[in-house]
């Protein structure tokens, strides 16, 4: 069944200084989700805190929640099947060591704490997430693809009924 998800994906700010920005968002353009949504910015300690929730109290947590503020991260929505479980395939384990070769954090990342990238892990924070970065009216998902711009065009010179 086609079951349509939206997730929130980061180039965390390793991955922006790595210059990685572009190729994050090119593996998951190629795969096949839609961007509907995207900006760069540098991420408040009320979004660190409010994104991190649920790892308060783990001794990694301050550390992660400075990481996350110590530098402008590329926050995007992405959507597509199964988009959320799809999206963290795509950037393998959290530990580097651990994630399949071809993945993002296995290319790209040696250790777990600066892994390049963050992605949703439920239809739930996929939509908490969504909300701590986007406004709905920054979300952009009414474009049409490629193909039915050109069958406009095609209708409009009468070259196709
Ligand atoms: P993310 O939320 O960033 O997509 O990563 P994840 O689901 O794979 O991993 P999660 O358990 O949610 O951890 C969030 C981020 O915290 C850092 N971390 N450090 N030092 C440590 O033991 C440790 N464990 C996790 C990583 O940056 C991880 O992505
Ligand atoms: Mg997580």
């Amino acid at each position: 069944m086609f079951d349509l998800e939206r997730t929130f994906v980061a180039v965390k700010p390793d991955g922006v200084k790595r210059g990685l920005i572009g190729e994050v968002i090119r593996r998951f353009e190629e795969k096949g989700y839609k961007v509907i949504g995207l900006k760069m910015l540098k991420v408040t300690r009320e979004q660190a805190q409010a994104h991190y929730g649920e790892h308060e109290g783990k001794p990694f947590y301050e550390r992660l929640v400075k990481y996350i503020q110590s530098g402008p991260i590329v926050g995007m929505v992405l959507e597509g099947h199964q988009a959320i479980a799809g999206a963290r395939h795509m950037m393998g384990k959290t530990d580097p060591l651990d994630a399949d070769m071809g993945t993002i954090r296995a290319d790209y990342a040696l250790v777990k704490e600066y892994n390049i990238v963050h992605g949703s892990d439920s239809v739930e924070s996929a939509e908490r997430e969504i909300n701590i970065y986007f406004r709905p009216e920054e979300i952009c998902d009414n474009w049409s693809n490629m193909a039915e711009l050109v069958i406009e065009c095609l209708r409009a010179n009468e070259q196709i009924i």
